[in-house]
């Protein structure tokens, strides 16, 4: 974890009340802490720093991520790093999916978050755009590729063919600069930094993803700047009850909450706009529609997703 990011972060388990962290070195490589922890001054808890990936999770939500389940597993990084990367490596079944997100986002010159960023192709992408891009998932195998990418300015992976047929596949990023681009292992749900940081937020195909969606949205809330700002959301709306409960889901059927719409985009649109009170200040919508991007679970197994956006600015 790069030194610059400390100054940033708060105890996720303390956010009502912003508690810095105070950093412990035990092994540092130039200014990238390798091995070290965060301790939260007012409860105690730590954060370890272990090969360079720093881990935020709160004390539930690590319990809850089984490090061999869901995006943990090797398939899972093999389908996401594709994902994001494949058009890099001029696979034909690519799409500019992140391209096209990221060409929706302005420059700014506060810094920018991608929430539940995996494998890092927006986060990047964000670099051309901002001094500072940080990107936080729950998934530490994601985190670790994204920091392996980052670090080495390479991509390497097995790509899975078939069962446990894979080959090599990579690419390289000698000339970008990424000095200001860190990822860590966070929850969207506790965001580890201070109310009103950042300038750009970024939330693709997340909200569907986690258990309390409108926390999710609230904690992007509170911590982008209340002018000068953007929030990208996209998302394809596929709920889950597996994931969050009915009762949860930003759709005004069913046991939800009557007064949303029937469509989750129609919802979010009017909460843009200032209906709930949720983001305050609202914002105006500068920007919809949809991208169309895939998955590759297997040579053979796609999964195409149509996720749709809105681009909202604070000025
Ligand atoms: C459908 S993927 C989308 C990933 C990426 N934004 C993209 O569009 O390619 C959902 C991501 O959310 C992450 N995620 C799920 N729950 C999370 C949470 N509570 N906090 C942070 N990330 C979470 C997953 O690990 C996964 O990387």
């Amino acid at each position: 974890m790069k030194r610059w990011l400390v100054d940033r972060l708060i105890c996720p388990e303390c956010t009502a009340l912003e508690m810095p962290l105070t950093l412990t070195i035990r092994e540092e490589h130039g200014e990238d802490v390798w091995d070290g922890a965060l301790r939260c001054l007012d409860c105690d808890r730590i954060y370890p720093i272990r090969g360079g990936v720093a881990d935020l999770l709160p004390g539930d939500t690590r319990a809850k991520m089984d490090a061999e389940s869901g995006y943990n597993t090797p398939a899972m990084l093999s389908a996401y790093l594709w994902s994001h990367y494949s058009d890099l490596i001029g696979d034909p079944q690519a799409t500019d999916a992140y391209r096209q997100w990221s060409s929706r986002i302005p420059p700014r010159p506060g810094p920018a978050l991608d929430v539940g960023c995996a494998v890092g192709r927006l986060t990047f992408e964000l670099a051309d755009t901002h001094a500072h891009v940080i990107g936080i998932d729950a998934s530490a195998a994601f985190i670790r590729s994204a920091r392996q990418i980052l670090t080495s300015k390479r991509l390497d992976f097995d790509l899975i063919i078939e069962g446990n047929l894979s080959e090599p596949w990579g690419c390289a990023f000698s000339d970008r600069n990424w000095e200001g681009v860190e990822f860590i292992v966070a929850d969207a749900l506790a965001l580890p930094f201070r109310s009103r940081t950042f300038a750009t937020i970024a939330a693709l195909n997340i909200l569907e993803k986690v258990p309390d969606p409108l926390q999710h949205l609230m904690e992007v809330n509170r911590t982008l700047k209340p002018s000068g700002a953007t929030f990208l959301f996209s998302d394809p709306f596929s709920w889950d009850p597996a994931v969050s409960p009915p009762e949860t889901w930003l759709v005004g059927s069913g046991e939800g909450n009557s007064d949303y719409s029937p469509r989750g985009i129609d919802t979010l649109r009017r909460m843009f706009t200032g209906a709930f009170d949720l983001f305050d200040p609202p914002f105006e919508i500068v920007a919809d529609g949809e991208v169309a991007w895939k998955i590759r679970k297997t040579a053979n197994l796609w999964e195409h997703i149509t996720s749709q956006y809105l681009v909202g600015q604070r000025d």
